[in-house]
């Protein structure tokens, strides 16, 4: 046996029982290898350098000349057979992994293809959209304002005096502390003053928004809830306008029947005031007469608190409330399915841009 190098037992590589038995080890651990993960752990034990059968190899170089041959030709048959076991092993498990590979990644080209929803804008959003269109097409613009609204808006700018019952009349969500005066707008009609102060006359707007009142949740009411307001400041309007602008706006809403009725009423801010109903062509039931909204002539004291001149100009204003629009124009008879965000509600209206 020759002289072991530092560290590693060198094999004895004219030893032919242990190379055999060498040999045999490694074709049986080659053969149990179940996963091309298996042979290349049977591969480094069996084939790598620190290997019996490697060692043994490396250990040809330190015997006498007249034996290496004898070595080399034993080592080499046995190296080989090894090799021959593992590259049909290799094979085999290959060819194993390939026809699983093509079974578990089968598609199935007769399969139902899976339903993608391709999800709806809410009804609330497409209809204040058409409603802002109806507007706009008339040449009048879109203005907003701050749901967080200082009372002066909401109520004194609109006439509205400090105690009047008349600001009860609107449950409010006032803020802390109490000497901010600060609210969440009850109507849009605030965006009316806010109109007259950043603009000039004339002034032609509409003003779709989130308004809130201390209502509890139920079929027909939400806290929360949208408005659209319009606002024109003109010299010479007069009721007769904004009654022809009411009729246009719910023909082009409600089809060419559509008529509207104006019944007197009472707000702060306008005067005449006075309720707008519309008859409904197609309402589930046959048509009747349903409550739109508030309208009237803007008054005299709120163009004056927007530094407008009443005896120059005058002006109509008028506010409906979008989910009650959308309500009584598309059947939906409980307020929950609007706000509870289920998308079979929305996608029922359809997709439109
Ligand atoms: N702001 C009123 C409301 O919320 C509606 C309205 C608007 C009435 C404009 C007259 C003019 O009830």
């Amino acid at each position: 046996m020759s002289e072991p190098t530092s560290g590693v037992a060198l094999q004895d590589p004219l030893d032919e029982t242990a190379i055999n038995a060498a040999v045999e080890d490694a074709i049986a651990a080659i053969a149990a290898a179940s996963n091309l993960d298996e042979l290349k752990a049977a591969r480094l034990a069996h084939t790598g350098e620190k290997s019996p059968l490697s060692l043994a190899n490396r250990a040809i170089g330190k015997l006498p000349g007249d034996r290496k041959a004898a070595a080399g030709k034993l080592m080499g048959a046995s190296r080989g057979k090894v090799n021959q076991a593992l590259a049909r092993r290799t094979e085999e498990l290959e060819a194993e992994r390939d026809a699983r590979i093509l079974v578990e990644e089968a598609v199935d080209v007769t399969a139902a293809p899976r339903r993608r929803r391709a999800g709806a804008r809410h009804p609330l959003s497409v209809l204040q959209e058409r409603v802002a269109d109806v507007f706009v097409g008339m040449g009048w613009e879109i203005a907003d304002g701050p749901e967080v609204e200082s009372e002066w808006f909401n109520f004194d700018a609109l006439n509205f005096p400090p105690d009047h019952p008349a600001r009860e009349m609107q449950d409010t969500f006032f803020l802390e502390p109490a000497e901010a005066h600060l609210l969440l707008r009850t109507h849009t009609s605030p965006v009316q003053v806010r109109s007259m102060l950043e603009r000039d006359v004339p002034i032609y707007v509409l003003c779709p928004g989130k308004v809130f009142r201390t209502d509890e949740l139920d079929a027909t009411h939400t806290p929360v809830f949208h408005q659209f307001e319009g606002l024109a400041i003109d010299k010479g309007l007069s009721m007769a306008d904004l009654r022809g602008t009411l009729e246009h706006f719910a023909r082009t809403m409600f089809g060419e029947e559509a008529s509207i009725r104006l019944r007197p009423n009472f707000f702060p801010f306008t005067e005449p005031s006075a309720e707008l109903d519309i008859w409904h062509p197609g309402a589930k039931g046959g048509p009747r007469w349903i409550e739109w909204g508030g309208c009237g002539m803007v008054h005299p004291n709120v163009l004056r608190a927007a530094g407008i001149d009443p005896d120059v100009y005058s002006g109509f204003a008028f506010g409906m409330g979008i989910e009650r629009t959308l309500m009584f124009r598309n059947e939906v008879l409980d307020m929950h399915d609007m706000i509870e965000g289920d998308i079979r509600f929305s996608e029922h209206f359809g997709m439109e841009i």
